[in-house]
């Protein structure tokens, strides 16, 4: 029996309350410090089309790391199997802007949503598009059915001219041979990547292909082969929220990829994509009232991938 979607958000949105002064928003960005944290949204789009929405779930966010997902989808999509020469597949159990493993692991990223696995993912699509960052714009526009999706410029600039360990991750990879083209460029399509704004209702309906065996529901475009999804799937369980992702599974129980704007994005496979944004933080840079979204969502609909 299909549960009632609005009523359970209705519920999950009195019940978050009281951790919207809970969380910090990231301030290592500065544009993002400015961003109010009490505001909560979230969205559902089931894969027949119906959605659900609460709260602020169409104003404009952050997506952040939540790009890494899209920006993965489009090189696995394009290159296949070879991106795993250059990027793992293991959770890291460090948080997401870690240096540590690159050095001891000889430059070889854990995966492909810390940091240093994404600064890899811009690389190699910018030696397969003329600008890597307008590719991954162009994916989430597909996506997501929005054509006005576009990249937030003053977040961008905020976040290049403060990306400091971004940069000593890049040049580190680089002299590993792991970086193939020059790291300000790839620095500057990542931030820029890093910049796309979406709502809450378009972040669902963005995911809605992963969540439908990688073809967009709505207009059966082939996106990626079942088998991909599936193992973009698997990664989101077992890396997208970082440091936190055992946590996140045993509490939430549905591959999920976060960022630091607040915004995290899950899938229930086969059934329906939904998207959460709240930028209170946790210490693992996880929303922490969208965090707890999540966990009542699939408790209250008895939906989780167990
Ligand atoms: O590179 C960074 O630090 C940010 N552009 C993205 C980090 C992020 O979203 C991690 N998420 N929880």
């Amino acid at each position: 029996m299909t549960p009632d979607y609005q009523a359970i958000l209705q519920t999950i949105y009195a019940e978050v309350r009281p951790l919207l002064s809970q969380g910090r928003v990231a301030s290592y960005i500065p544009q993002l410090s400015t961003i109010d944290p009490q505001q909560f949204g979230m969205a559902i789009y089931c894969l027949d089309g119906t959605t659900y929405a609460i709260g602020d779930a169409e104003k404009k966010f952050s997506l952040q790391s939540i790009t890494k997902l899209f920006a993965l989808a489009l090189a696995f999509s394009r290159e296949g199997d070879s991106i795993w020469a250059r990027v793992g597949r293991e959770p890291s159990g460090n948080p997401f802007n870690s240096l540590v493993q690159i050095e001891y692991e000889k430059g070889k990223p854990r995966n492909p949503f810390i940091n240093a696995g994404a600064l890899v993912i811009s690389d190699i699509l910018s030696s397969r598009f003329v600008q890597s960052d307008i590719a991954v714009l162009q994916f989430a526009r597909m996506i997501s059915g929005q054509a006005n999706v576009d990249f937030d410029p003053a977040v961008a600039e905020s976040e290049r001219a403060t990306a400091h360990r971004n940069y000593a991750i890049a040049h580190l990879m680089k002299d590993f041979g792991n970086l193939h083209n020059p790291v300000d460029l790839v620095i500057d399509s990542y931030c820029r990547q890093c910049s796309i704004t979406m709502t809450c209702t378009e972040l669902a309906q963005a995911g809605s292909f992963l969540a439908q065996h990688g073809t967009i529901p709505w207009n059966d475009t082939s996106i990626l082969d079942p088998s991909s999804a599936k193992r973009l799937n698997a990664l989101m369980l077992t890396c997208g929220t970082y440091d936190a992702a055992g946590d996140f599974a045993y509490r939430v129980g549905l591959p999920a990829k976060s960022g630091v704007g607040g915004g995290i994005l899950a899938l229930v496979p086969g059934e329906l994509a939904v998207a959460v944004w709240s930028p209170g933080l946790d210490a693992t840079g996880n929303s922490l009232a969208g965090t707890y979204a999540l966990e009542r969502f699939t408790t209250l609909t008895a939906r989780s991938i167990f």
